[in-house]
């Protein structure tokens, strides 16, 4: 019997292993020109530092276990709880702002299906320690850049953007007691998948009349003026518009206008946010999200640190790995090897080592055969691997101190002193 993994977990193939490393590579790149700097933190955590503040949904797909010390203990399912415990720990000392990166692997135990798995690798970015509007443009439009980087543009793929204050504000408004917004707030994220009439009926239950109902029902993209005009008694509502306005307005000066819209429907199923939130959405809208994230300006402080505002995103390469195969982005593998050095009898393997390590040492990748099989299929080893070059080491060379160097692609042949082949390197 063969024995196969769990469901859910990847093999990475060196093929597979390409394109992740192709997309981590990406994204650190991105963050560099962010100027944000690269952390990292422990693959399991207490299980209560989920269970309080993630929300439900992330609660219900964790994996758990009791340790032989019989703590309760989660792989982490999220990076932001290790981040706000990390930061909160030393936020004293730190210079703010703090513009933290990492790419951590995480689990959730969710029904695997395409986009969607129980392992996966996630870019978070996250500025911990500022409240101007400025620094929420700027995390967007990194979240834009780090998709924008691997090929695809404002055709491909947009950004939903929303405030959990305003959706706050405006719930209340309609009716919802100030001690249920968050529920009214993770219902809304449930309706894109339930529905408007399955929305209707929780917001009923949660004291909304009809009027109010329909209110939030009818809500629809891209309508800032008609939601301001709707609830135009309220201050609260202006001024929460008039900071989203503000956003969008610096999202112009990013140049990144094509990609971003209002959107009120988009509340986020984690329940620690504050303010903006967004999602990065493939335009046709088949897979789940590539990207979300949010301002949260009260987690520090709730996991026991300074009372200090946050605000950050997190990418899986699971959807944006869908995305690049299927547009063709995926950049040809690149071979490793540049040299492959043939020894042509058994009696040149040593001075063919010797020329290999010289060649190493200069940062080529090298390599040989290790059986000392006829030179014809030497050469067909060489181009199987893709070596740039062959270089071919024989009694006459030896004597020589030279080297028969082919140019894999045109075929051209020549006899080289060594000590150039290696110093011309
Ligand atoms: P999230 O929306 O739960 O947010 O996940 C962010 C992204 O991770 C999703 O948009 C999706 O691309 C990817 N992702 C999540 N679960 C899976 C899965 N089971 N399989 C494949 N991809 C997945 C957070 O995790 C927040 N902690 C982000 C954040 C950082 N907020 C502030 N800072």
């Amino acid at each position: 019997m063969t024995s196969s993994g769990l469901p859910g977990f990847r093999d990475f193939y060196p093929e597979d292993f390409a394109l992740r490393d192709h997309i981590v590579s990406g994204w650190r790149e991105v963050a560099r020109r962010y100027g944000f700097v690269e952390y990292d933190g422990p693959p399991l955590e207490p299980l209560e530092l989920y269970t309080d503040k993630s929300g439900p949904e992330i609660v219900d797909q964790l994996y758990t276990f009791v340790d032989k010390g019989n703590r309760a203990i989660a792989l982490r399912p999220e990076m932001t709880p290790t981040l706000a415990r990390m930061v909160g720990a030393r936020a004293q000392a730190l210079p703010k702002p703090i513009k933290w990166f990492s790419i951590p692997q995480l689990f959730r135990y969710e029904r695997p299906q395409r986009g969607r798995l129980r392992e996966h690798f996630q870019l978070n970015m996250d500025i911990v320690g500022e409240t101007d509007v400025m620094s929420d443009a700027e995390l967007v439009a990194a979240a834009i850049d780090a998709v924008r980087h691997f090929g695809l543009d404002s055709e491909d793929f947009t950004a939903r953007v929303s405030d959990r204050g305003l959706i706050g504000i405006v719930l209340q408004e309609v009716g919802v007691p100030k001690g249920r917004i968050v529920e009214a707030i993770l219902a809304l994220d449930k309706a894109e998948r339930q529905g408007d009439e399955w929305l209707a009926a929780r917001l009923t239950e949660l004291g909304v009349d009809e009027a109010g109902v329909r209110s939030v029902v009818d809500v629809r993209e891209h309508d800032l003026d008609g939601l301001t005009a709707h609830f135009a008694g309220s201050r609260d509502v202006a001024e929460a518009a008039d900071r989203l306005r503000a956003f969008f307005a610096l999202m112009s000066d990013h140049g990144l206008s094509a990609y971003v819209t209002f959107d009120p429907r988009l509340a986020r199923g984690l329940a620690y946010y504050t303010g903006l939130v967004f999602e990065l959405w493939e335009r046709e809208g088949r897979l789940r999200a590539i990207c979300g994230g949010g301002r949260y300006d009260d987690l520090l402080a709730a996991v026991g640190g300074p009372d200090l505002p946050a605000l950050g995103f997190g990418m899986g390469d699971v959807v944006l790995g869908e995305l690049l195969k299927e547009k063709g982005l995926v950049p040809e593998r690149q071979t490793s090897v540049d040299d492959f050095v043939v020894y042509v009898t058994p009696a040149q393997r040593s001075a063919a080592i010797r020329v290999a390590r010289r060649l190493r040492e200069r940062g080529r990748g090298v390599a040989m055969d290790y059986r000392g099989r006829s030179v014809g299929r030497q050469f067909r080893a060489a181009d199987q691997l893709g070596a740039s070059r062959t270089i071919v080491i024989g009694p006459d060379e030896e004597r020589d101190q030279t080297a028969s160097v082919r140019d894999m692609a045109t075929g051209e042949e020549k006899v080289v002193p060594l000590i150039g082949l290696i110093e011309g390197v």
